[in-house]
């Protein structure tokens, strides 16, 4: 990445604790019924509330996606896990999921919000198996790297890389599906790739209001296609159901939700 490119990125991250500007990880800390949010992060997440009261709904299906994704991988063998974009902890966090599996499996909660980090290092330092990294996805490379030398992260082994909630943050200019390609380089045959995406089949006026709520702030998200979701998993094996909404990962009968969130997992072979 060139320096003007560097920027940009640096321009779009949070540098600490803003309470006049909605904020990612708080937002949907306050969805989840967490207590680590301020009065902006309330106002838009009640705004949404008003539009698709089933939101808080769906964002506990997103959580219990990743949580799902992760206690499989270790089920399928997968001792090393990166839940980027991990945000504010709140339990069951993914070590519960797969400690439970493996209690020598190993997590790196990663985010670039050094709030997240703060809470993180807060919560769960001491913690067995688990490391908090401050590492920004659109700096990739950087984010790799940062794995290996403070998270312990063994590139040469399989690895599960979990995303929930967070590629729909990084601009269509920042390239995500380039940012994804460079995570399958570093990854070992056996690794699992397990994401959810915000999709255009949300509510209109859902997506309208977002918008204007965010726009410019570290919160702001890009509704995409499932076509344009599902080439994130380009050069991966695509594990079934396929890039669909997060109910459907979940099983039966789940309702369907304003706010449409797919989830997908790939494997690299
Ligand atoms: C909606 S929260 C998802 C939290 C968690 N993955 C879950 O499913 O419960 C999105 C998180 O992604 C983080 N995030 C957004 N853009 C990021 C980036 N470029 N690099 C690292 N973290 C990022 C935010 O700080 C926030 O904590």
């Amino acid at each position: 990445m060139n320096d003007s490119a560097r920027a940009v990125v640096a321009d779009r991250a949070p540098t600490g604790v803003d309470p006049s500007k909605p904020n990612a990880a708080r937002v949907y800390n306050y969805l989840l019924g967490g207590k680590d949010n301020y009065e902006i992060d309330q106002r838009v997440a009640d705004r949404m509330l008003a539009v698709a009261p089933d939101t808080k709904t769906t964002a506990w299906f997103s959580r219990k996606f990743l949580l799902q994704a992760a206690e499989d991988a270790a089920a399928a063998g997968i001792q090393q896990f990166i839940d980027i974009g991990a945000g504010i902890p709140i339990s069951p966090n993914v070590h519960e999921a797969v400690q439970k599996v493996d209690p020598a499996a190993r997590v790196v909660m990663i985010d670039y919000d050094p709030v997240v980090h703060a809470h993180t290092n807060a919560l769960l330092s001491g913690t067995s198996g688990v490391a908090s990294v401050l590492a920004d996805l659109r700096r990739t490379d950087e984010l790799i790297e940062r794995a290996r030398t403070v998270g312990g992260i063994n590139w040469a082994q399989p690895v599960a890389i979990l995303m929930v909630g967070v590629l729909h943050f990084i601009m269509d200019d920042e390239h995500p599906a380039e940012i994804v390609a460079c995570l399958r380089n570093a990854m070992a045959p056996g690794s699992v790739l397990a994401f959810t995406h915000g999709s255009v089949y949300t509510d209109g006026e859902l997506m309208a209001q977002m918008d204007g709520d965010t726009s410019g702030t570290t919160a702001q998200c890009v509704f995409r296609t499932g076509e344009d979701i599902a080439a994130f998993l380009d050069g991966f094996e695509e594990v079934d159901p396929g890039v669909v909404p997060v109910q459907e990962w979940l099983g039966d009968d789940l309702p369907r939700t304003r706010l449409v969130i797919l989830g997908a997992i790939g494997r690299k072979r």
